[in-house]
C-alpha cells in the first residue's frame, strides 16, 4: 500500500500568536528614474499572520511584493524574509527564497499548455527533483486534495482556456500551495471578476488563512476584501505608509484617502 503523503504547512493555525516576524520592511525607498514609488515604508508581517496592503492604483503594491522575492532591490532601507536581507542573497538563495515565498500574481499566469491538474503538479514535480520522495501517484493524490482545498476539483482535465477567470484564480492558489510555501502573496486576488466570484475568492482565500495558517500578504485596494481577511492593514498613500496597525483601527484614520476608502466601502454596502 502507498503511504498516503502527507502534507503539512511548517506553520500551524496556532503559531498566530507568535510575534516573530517573517517578512520586514525597514524604512525601505525605491526609485524609478526620478519617481518615488515606495518613500519610507516600514511594515512587518509576522509568522502566521495575514496581512493586508492596500492604497488606490499605481500607489506601490506590487513593487512592495516584487521586494519581498528580491525582483526588485530597494535603494534605500532594509527587507528582510525569513531573517535574512533580500538584497544580500546570491542568486541560488533568492530561489531558494522563492520557493518558500510563493506569489499569485495579478494575472493567474497559469501554464497555458497544461491542464489544470498539471499546473498544480508542476510544483509538485520539482519537489521529486529535489529528493522529495513522491511517485506518480502520489503526485496525482496530492493534486486531488489541492484542487479540492479550493473547491474545483471537477476542473482536473481541462486545460486554462476552457475555465473562467475565478476558476484560474483558484488553480493559481492551488499550485502555490503545491510548493508547501511558508508563506503566500496574493497580488488583486479579487480583481477582474465578478462581485460573486470575488466573494467566492475572498472566502477560499480566509478558509486557507484558518486552515494552513501560513504567513501571508494580500494586496488588494477592495476595502471589504481587507476587513474580511486582515490581521493588520498597510495602507499606502503617496508612496508612504499612511496607516500599519490593526484591523479594527483603521477606522480612527484621519488620513482622507483612507476615510474615502471606508466612505466608499459603505456606500456599496448600502447599493
Ligand atoms: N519596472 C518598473 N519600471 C518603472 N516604473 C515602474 C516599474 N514597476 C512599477 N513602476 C511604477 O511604480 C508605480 C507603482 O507601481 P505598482 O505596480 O506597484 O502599483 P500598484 O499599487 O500595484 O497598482 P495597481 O493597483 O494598479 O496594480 C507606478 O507608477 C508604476 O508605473
Ligand atoms: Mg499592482
Amino acid at each position: 500500500m502507498i503511504e498516503p503523503v502527507e502534507f503539512r504547512f511548517d506553520m500551524p493555525a496556532e503559531i498566530n500568536t507568535n510575534r516573530k516576524p517573517y517578512i520586514e520592511f525597514h524604512h525601505v525607498d525605491k526609485w524609478f528614474d526620478d519617481q518615488k514609488v515606495l518613500d519610507d515604508v516600514s511594515f512587518e508581517v509576522n509568522r502566521g499572520e495575514m496581512v493586508v496592503v492596500l492604497g488606490k492604483s499605481g500607489v506601490g503594491k506590487s513593487v512592495t511584493l516584487k521586494h519581498i522575492l528580491g525582483f526588485l532591490q530597494p535603494d534605500a532601507g532594509i527587507v528582510r524574509v525569513g531573517g535574512f536581507e533580500v538584497s544580500k542573497l546570491q542568486e541560488n538563495e533568492l530561489v531558494d527564497v522563492r520557493r518558500r515565498v510563493t506569489m499569485v500574481f495579478q494575472s493567474g499566469a497559469l501554464f497555458d499548455s497544461l491542464t489544470a491538474g498539471e499546473n498544480v503538479a508542476y510544483p509538485l514535480r520539482e519537489r521529486a527533483t529535489r529528493g522529495e520522495a513522491l511517485d506518480e501517484e502520489q503526485i496525482q493524490q496530492r493534486v486531488d486534495e489541492l484542487l479540492a482545498l479550493v473547491e474545483v476539483e471537477s476542473v482536473k482535465s481541462q486545460m486554462p482556456s476552457d475555465l473562467s477567470t475565478g476558476m484560474k484564480r483558484a488553480v493559481a492558489i492551488a499550485r502555490a500551495l503545491a510548493a508547501n510555501p511558508e508563506a503566500i502573496l496574493y497580488d488583486e486576488p479579487t480583481t477582474m471578476v465578478d462581485p460573486l466570484m470575488a466573494q467566492t475568492i475572498g472566502d477560499l482565500i480566509l478558509k486557507l488563512k484558518r486552515q494552513t495558517g501560513l504567513t501571508s500578504v494580500v494586496v488588494t485596494h477592495d476595502m471589504k476584501l481587507a476587513r474580511k481577511l486582515a490581521d493588520r492593514i498597510v495602507f499606502l498613500v503617496d508612496s508612504k505608509v499612511a496607516f500599519f496597525g490593526p484591523t479594527a483601527e483603521i477606522d480612527r484614520s484621519q488620513e482622507s484617502v483612507i476615510q474615502q476608502f471606508i466612505l466608499l466601502d459603505e456606500v456599496s454596502l448600502r447599493s
